[in-house]
């Protein structure tokens, strides 16, 4: 689904790389973690999946495509299949919490009622309903990183990369959020969690790619 292949990462200017030979496969189906240090090269991994970086050195291909050479047209249709949490929520300011939930599928045009009641259900389910006519200006850190949640999953994404996705919400969302993204592992979507959160890990189990320094030290069979 996803394969790192010698893939180097330098930022423009930066003196040093981001991402230092990093290869690894992510099978279609999978569920793994992606945990190291701050600064360790997490969220730059995650960029590059979401073709917003494209490597400096080596090979990266995402759904079986070589990334090098797509059109912005090509990698804005393969990120339709993706659900991504940012780090920073990156919810539109001037959208209400049901538009921006909304918005994976209003790419395609007007929703049907069928979309429009899993956009309903989706938002109750990470405890929002209350706040589904406000805008992000007016919630709280854990609100916004729910609903940024909840509009990475609406879709039902066959890939869904997360940064920190619990990382602004309390023990108990914590968990209701890694319900629903594990059930929705379960139903065949590929699953990468960037955590510092141990207690995430002991509770769900899966195996951690471990990158450090930007360069991949393990990967963890064990939770
Ligand atoms: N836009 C940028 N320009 C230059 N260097 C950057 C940029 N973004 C990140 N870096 C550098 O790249 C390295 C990896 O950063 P990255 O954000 O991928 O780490 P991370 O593992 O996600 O950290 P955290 O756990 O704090 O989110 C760091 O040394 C960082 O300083
Ligand atoms: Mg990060």
């Amino acid at each position: 689904m996803i394969s790192f292949e010698n893939v180097a990462y330098q930022y423009p200017k930066a003196r040093t790389t981001a991402i230092n030979d990093v290869s690894f496969d992510l099978e279609e189906g999978s569920f793994h973690y992606l945990t190291g240090p701050s600064g360790a090269g997490k969220t730059t991994l995650f960029r590059m999946m979401y073709m917003d970086l494209k490597p400096t050195r080596g090979r990266l291909t995402v759904f079986n495509k070589n990334i090098a050479g797509l059109s912005a047209d090509e990698i804005a249709i393969l990120r339709r299949r993706m659900g991504i949490v940012f780090q920073d929520f990156r919810l539109l300011p001037h959208l209400t919490v049901e538009e921006n939930v909304s918005l994976p599928l209003t790419l395609n045009g007007a929703m049907d009622k069928k979309q429009r009641d899993c956009v309903k259900e989706i938002i109750d389910w990470v405890g929002l309903s209350h706040k589904s006519r406000e805008l992000p200006a007016f919630l709280s850190g854990g609100e916004k990183q729910r609903v940024a949640i909840a509009r990475a999953v609406v879709n039902r994404p066959r890939l869904l990369i997360a940064d920190e996705p619990t990382g602004n919400v309390d023990a108990s969302m914590g968990r209701r959020i890694m319900h629903l993204f594990t059930e929705l592992n379960k139903h065949g979507t590929t699953l990468l969690i960037a955590t510092h959160d141990r207690s995430l890990i002991t509770d769900c189990p899966a195996p951690s790619i471990v990158v450090e320094n930007g360069h991949l030290s393990r990967l963890s069979s064990v939770a």
